[in-house]
């Protein structure tokens, strides 16, 4: 089987779920089944509920997994919605690997890439919203705000105010001609200049950032059992939101910061937060996976029994 995404910090996913022994265990963005399998592998009396919303990360880990038969059950969703949908009774444990899979970033037709032939960006492939539609029809100021917020690129006014002059002569039906947009008008340093503002588009066209905060809140209300939660970000603007959740989660005084006196009962703490620092590729994973340079894992255990 030839396997198209390398599983990023893979010891350091076992390591953080090492104590699990049995019930069920969720891998929220289940991909090309990398850490699926390490964990099935690891762990013989676990099973496993796949998540994904993309139609060929699905087909894909079916077949890779079908070796661990019933163990495995892979359902299609979002992983915001996903855990309405599954007894969540006996879960122990929760891992999210969010962003892209190398797949879907490899694969010209996917839309991802600076070379594409497609204006596409969608993991989910039957959702009508796509990258056309934020590149065509987005004003010059929701373009902005976008590539400012979600790219965190300080040239975002002049690539909006370029994006919008530009398609007025024609829509834009390309990635590869927005890159080359972008390329004619911005030196290019270590990172193609385009980087930031596909990744702008890329986390508006998916809900990115609302799917991982709507995602953490359904956890949160989960029973808790003493499960754990792992996540793996890659960018700034999901580690941050992780690292707060997990803050508030870990607080036992919930009082307002300017309050006078604890009011609260002082025991509002959830758990506790494993990682006290998000755990980071080490070199040797740096040598035969760049992808995983800028991957950080977090971990949080709820408390309670499992
Ligand atoms: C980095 S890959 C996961 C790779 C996987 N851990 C492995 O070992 O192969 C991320 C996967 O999560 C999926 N994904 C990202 N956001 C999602 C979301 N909100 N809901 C469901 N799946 C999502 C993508 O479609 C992609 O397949």
């Amino acid at each position: 089987m030839n396997i198209p995404h390398k599983p990023v910090l893979l010891n350091e996913v076992l390591e953080v779920f090492a104590e699990l022994k049995e019930w069920v265990f969720v891998d929220a963005t289940l991909g090309y089944g990398g850490h699926s399998e390490a964990i099935l592998s690891a762990h013989p009396n676990i099973e496993l509920i796949g998540v994904d919303r993309d139609d060929e990360a699905i087909a894909f880990s079916s077949e890779r997994l079908k070796k661990f038969g019933d163990r495995v059950k892979i359902i299609k969703s979002d992983f915001a919605s996903a855990l309405a949908k599954i007894d969540t009774s006996n879960i122990v444990g929760i891992l999210a690997d969010i962003g892209v899979s190398s797949l879907q970033l490899d694969k010209r037709e996917r839309g991802f890439s600076f070379e594409s032939e497609t204006l596409d960006m969608r993991m989910d492939s039957s959702q009508e919203f796509s990258a056309y539609d934020v590149v065509n029809g987005y004003s010059e100021n929701e373009l902005e705000r976008i590539i400012r917020v979600y790219g965190e690129d300080r040239f975002s006014k002049k690539i909006a105010s370029l994006i919008v002059k530009r398609r007025k002569e024609s829509k834009f039906t390309t990635a590869k001609e927005l890159s080359a947009l972008i390329g004619a008008n911005f030196k290019g340093g270590k990172i193609n200049p385009a980087t930031l503002t596909f990744q702008a588009i890329r986390i508006e066209v998916n809900s990115e950032l609302e799917q991982l905060e709507n995602f953490l809140e359904n956890v949160k209300n989960l029973s808790q059992n003493g499960k754990i939660l792992g996540i793996i970000s890659f960018h700034s603007l999901e580690d941050r939101i992780v690292k707060t959740a997990f803050k508030e989660w870990s607080r036992s005084c919930i009082c307002p910061p300017e309050a006078y006196r604890c009011t609260c009962g002082n025991n509002n703490e959830l758990g506790d937060i494993i990682t006290k620092k998000p755990l980071i590729a080490s070199d040797t994973e740096l040598r035969t996976n760049p992808r995983a340079r800028s991957a950080k894992l977090r971990a949080f255990k709820f408390a309670g029994n499992s």
